[in-house]
């Protein structure tokens, strides 16, 4: 399976799945048969010590690297099954990847730098400044599209670096210490940002963080220690304001209505001005 609407069900699903590193004859034991469930639309945060594996579930979730053992499900795609090419379709239409460190490319400007990732699908050049117009406008920066990330604030380049994960509209976002390296009032903006695209938009997001006050924001959070989860502590958090198409995707609709979504466009999305679905 490497498209289509993604199932109804979890939206992450990890089986059994253990990680070993190998460096020569050294084997790194990092998971150990992890089972983890990650409801579609779920804001989950995951904590740990430095070394635990957080990020290592993170690239198995994306595709980035492969477990040594067990299954990975995300969007009711088995990344067992893909080969190289049907990860990196996978990767462009599911997964909206955050990091720390911005990762921004220094000699393009905000605008160039969010319309990368569209340059692998077949949209028009139109319809991509149209799409990457929408994502930095909900980002709050739409009077920066033209600066270069120097010119930026750290808050600004972690914002331009949020709309470059959400301007492919995924199921999926994944942040690894987005906060890291924020000071309190950019971190804030950066998790309410998170927390919007949850809430008002219908996102899984799945966030590591060393930070309990931005794990907080989560609907839960789990504990990675030693390879395997360790601590779970689920509150009542308001959900999202989504309904479910008939594809079973969750289908955000203007002033909290839900909304049918059209065959032709049945995921979520932020450039559908009518019902954003
Ligand atoms: N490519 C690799 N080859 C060998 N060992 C690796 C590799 N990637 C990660 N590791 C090891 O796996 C373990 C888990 O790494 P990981 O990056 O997932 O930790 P983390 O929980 O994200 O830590 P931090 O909070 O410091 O970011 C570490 O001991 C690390 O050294
Ligand atoms: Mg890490």
């Amino acid at each position: 399976m490497t498209g289509g609407a993604p199932a109804a069900g979890p939206v992450i699903r990890l089986a059994g799945v253990s990680k070993i590193y190998r460096r020569g004859p050294i084997e790194v034991p990092v998971l150990h048969r992890l089972d983890l469930d990650v409801a579609a639309g779920e804001f989950l945060a995951l904590m740990g010590p430095s070394g635990s594996g957080k990020s290592t579930i993170l690239n198995l979730v994306s595709g980035i690297d492969t477990p040594t053992e067990g299954r990975v499900i995300v969007a009711g795609t088995d990344l067992g099954e893909l080969d190289s090419a049907g990860l990196a379709r996978f990767r462009s239409r599911h997964i909206g990847f955050i990091f720390q460190s911005y990762n921004l490319i220094p000699v393009l400007t905000a605008f160039q730098n969010v319309e990368l990732p569209l340059l692998l699908t077949d949209l028009t050049r139109r319809e991509r400044g149209e799409h990457v117009r929408a994502a930095l406008d909900l980002v709050g920066l739409s009077d920066r599209m033209e600066h270069y990330p120097r010119q930026l604030s750290g808050g600004q380049e972690q914002r331009v670096a949020i709309a470059r994960a959400i301007v492919t509209d995924p199921t999926l976002l994944v942040a690894d210490e987005p906060t890291g390296d924020l000071d309190a009032q950019s971190a804030a903006d950066v998790l309410g940002l998170l927390q919007r695209l949850h809430l008002e938009f219908g996102k899984a997001v799945v966030m590591v963080t060393h930070d309990p006050h931005a794990a907080e924001r989560a609907d839960r959070i789990l504990h990675l220690e030693k390879g395997v989860l360790v601590e779970s502590v689920e509150r009542e958090r308001p959900r999202p304001v989504s309904s479910r198409s008939s594809s079973g995707t969750p289908c955000v609709a203007s002033g909290g209505r839900s909304s049918p979504c059209s065959a032709s466009s049945s995921r979520c999305s932020f450039f559908a001005p009518s019902a954003r679905c």
